[in-house]
């Protein structure tokens, strides 16, 4: 094979991935003068950033002026369990209000309050109205208005093309090869700067709220390539997933429910959430009904209801009620909106909810309760980025979005994504525009990396008979599901790993039939390969820390250990090829977050009241 056969594209930057992150990033490196690329797996308008439905945070203070970027901050930190990179969680708690704004000048058509401002909802975790959002869309018209505004940037979209790896050369980032999903055919992409904008991969487990693209592939890619992968154990259960009926398990209803009022309750009838305040939420949180009443009639001074929680609280809670015997019929628990607010209301402010139910479960939400529990939703750890610049350990790699670490800590408070999505989309585009500019010249391509790339993908379809993908990929959900779930034990964990290894041997011998043209069964090969690696990489990182926090439930290890909580676990490829696991201790945090972080909150506000805002 001569690799001057093959289609080649030349650019500045090559971002991959075309959700909020991706798309954000692509508009930056363009505005920044840079020859851009935007690849996608599927179409553009498909990435799971719709997912975030209920809306994104950014303290406006439009409905409550007692927000501000500081409480945001410390609301972060809090329910990140202040594992979060403390810079990152800054950056994002202080340009998440001008992301906002520059969104809606580029057309986003957010809901309005009375006064015609950005109306903001309540979310978990959150002290204050704070998510701006379109009813229960927002992450669909975040996508649809960086897409209008993008289109006019001149950034080359490549939709429907599957990234195979990068191409390096030494050690930096000399661009990538990827496939034309329904050609089969290969093309090259040169490139000064890579930025990863790939998303997760809920595809690893039975029950996620992910769609077919979230198989890992930034996570593993950048691993072959070098990079480092940080805190892979955070994986996010949201607490509400539909769980009946089985075709549609999984499927997200929205935080937005019970940012509108909803209650969750158990097969008796009782609000269990009550009974479950973590002690570092107690003095912020009501604790009866009678004060969670008052919060719903709009009481500014009564404090949030217990259903408004952190993500990493509510889903071990609604396991709980399982597990001792007062779980809905279907397992999950019940969530109520119908008695709480007025049908218009809910149809208002809940219209894809209502339609969801309607027409998947034939269930008026507005009349009954949903019946909900726990789905793999996100990842907070990723590949690990520098927080100014979102470049990795590997020189022209950038990586920004649910693929990056650091910025959520070891749980994610609903509605940061898509703010964190605009604020790190936009500084990976400077980021690399800026790199770019300090490179003298193209990098330079290496024919034989190429070469291997495309046969590593291409002996799929060659061997003679072998292992079917889809079978190894069922294989892989019901281990990760089972082995490293909600909760997870020592022994359950390395039994995990060891399912995991049989797997790898039977990848070996991947089999996808029939030719390179539209041939699902081979893209499903390629993609079980970064599933793998991410499967490994989560299952060894959950074993090395032995503490429970945020996203990561050890049975074996309870509560949050003081020895961990200025540790991160660091992946990498060794030299010999296996998965290196290091625990790494990272510096203090800088004195003036550190203030924030943990103060009090009457007496951050007062600060706040005394500076000015
Ligand atoms: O529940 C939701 O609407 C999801 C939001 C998010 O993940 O940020």
């Amino acid at each position: 094979m001569d690799i001057k056969d093959l289609k080649t594209h030349e650019y500045e930057v090559v971002v991959v991935g075309a959700g909020g992150a991706g798309l954000r990033a692509a508009i930056e490196c363009s505005a920044q003068g840079m020859k851009t690329a935007l690849i996608c797996k599927s179409l553009l308008g498909k990435a799971h950033t719709v997912m975030a439905e209920g809306g994104m945070a950014a303290a406006l203070g439009n409905v409550d002026t007692r927000d501000h970027w500081k409480v945001h901050f410390r609301d972060t930190m809090r329910g990140g369990k202040f594992l979060n990179v403390w810079r990152m969680a800054e950056l994002h708690a202080q340009q998440a209000p001008d992301r906002v704004r520059e969104l809606e000048e580029w057309g986003a058509v957010f809901d309005r309050t009375k006064d015609g401002l950005i109306n903001q909802r309540n979310f978990g975790g959150h002290r204050y109205p704070r998510l701006a959002h379109v009813g229960d869309r927002t992450g669909l018209e975040m996508i649809r208005t960086l897409q209008d505004y993008g289109v006019h940037q001149g950034i080359d979209v490549f939709m429907e093309y599957a990234v195979l790896d990068l191409i390096k050369d030494g050690g930096q980032v000399a661009g990538l090869v990827a496939m034309i999903s329904d050609t089969g055919e290969f093309v090259v992409f040169k490139a000064k700067a890579v930025i990863f904008a790939t998303g997760g991969a809920g595809k690893a487990w039975k029950v996620t709220s992910n769609s077919w693209e979230y198989t890992g592939d930034g996570y593993a890619m950048a691993y072959e390539a070098g990079a480092e992968l940080m805190d892979l154990e955070f994986t996010q259960f949201h607490p509400t997933g539909m769980v009946w009926p089985p075709s549609v398990a999984g499927i997200l209803v929205t935080e937005g429910v019970r940012g509108e009022g909803g209650i969750l309750t158990n097969s008796e009838g009782r609000r269990f959430m009550f009974d479950n305040i973590p002690a570092r939420f107690a003095s912020e949180t009501a604790p009866d009904e009678a004060e969670a009443d008052r919060w719903l009639a709009g009481d500014k001074n009564a404090r949030r209801p217990a259903e408004l929680l952190t993500r990493d609280v509510v889903a071990r809670a609604i396991m709980k009620e399982v597990k001792e015997g007062r779980g809905s019929p279907h397992g999950g628990a019940f969530l109520d909106i119908a008695t709480r607010r007025d049908g218009e209301y809910i149809k208002k402010k809940l219209p894809s909810m209502f339609h969801q139910f309607k027409v998947l479960a034939e269930l008026d939400i507005t009349k009954q309760p949903m019946e909900v529990g726990p789905t793999l939703h996100y990842f907070m750890g990723g590949i690990r980025v520098d927080a100014d610049s979102q470049m990795t350990n590997v020189p022209g790699l950038f990586a920004c979005g649910e693929c990056s670490a650091g910025m959520h800590g070891a749980n994610r408070l609903g509605g940061n994504s898509l703010s964190d999505l605009l604020v790190f989309g936009k500084l990976a585009g400077v980021g690399a525009s800026d790199y770019c500019r300090g490179l003298d010249a193209m990098p330079t391509l290496d024919a034989d990396q190429v070469i291997s790339i495309i046969r590593n993908a291409t002996s799929i379809l060659n061997r003679e008979q072998g292992e079917n993908p889809y079978l190894i990929h069922d294989d892989l959900r019901d281990t990760m599901q089972t082995k490293v779930g909600i909760v997870r034990a020592e022994t359950e964990i390395m039994e995990g790993i060891e399912a995991l290894e049989q797997l790898k041997k039977r990848y070996q011998q991947v089999k996808a039939d029939g030719a390179s043209q539209y041939n699902p069964g081979w893209h499903e090969a390629l993609s079980v390969r970064n599933l793998l690696i991410t499967s490994e990489a989560v299952a060894r990182a959950a074993l090395l820390r032995k503490e429970s926090r945020g996203g990561h439930t050890r049975l074996d290890y309870e509560g949050e250990r003081e020895e961990w909580s200025n540790a991160n676990v660091v992946i990498s490829k060794g030299s010999d090829g296996e998965m290196q696991v290091n625990r790494v201790e990272r510096g203090d945090p800088p004195e003036h977050l550190k203030k924030i972080a943990y103060a009090e909150l009457s007496e951050l506000e007062s600060t706040i009241k005394i500076e000015g805002k």
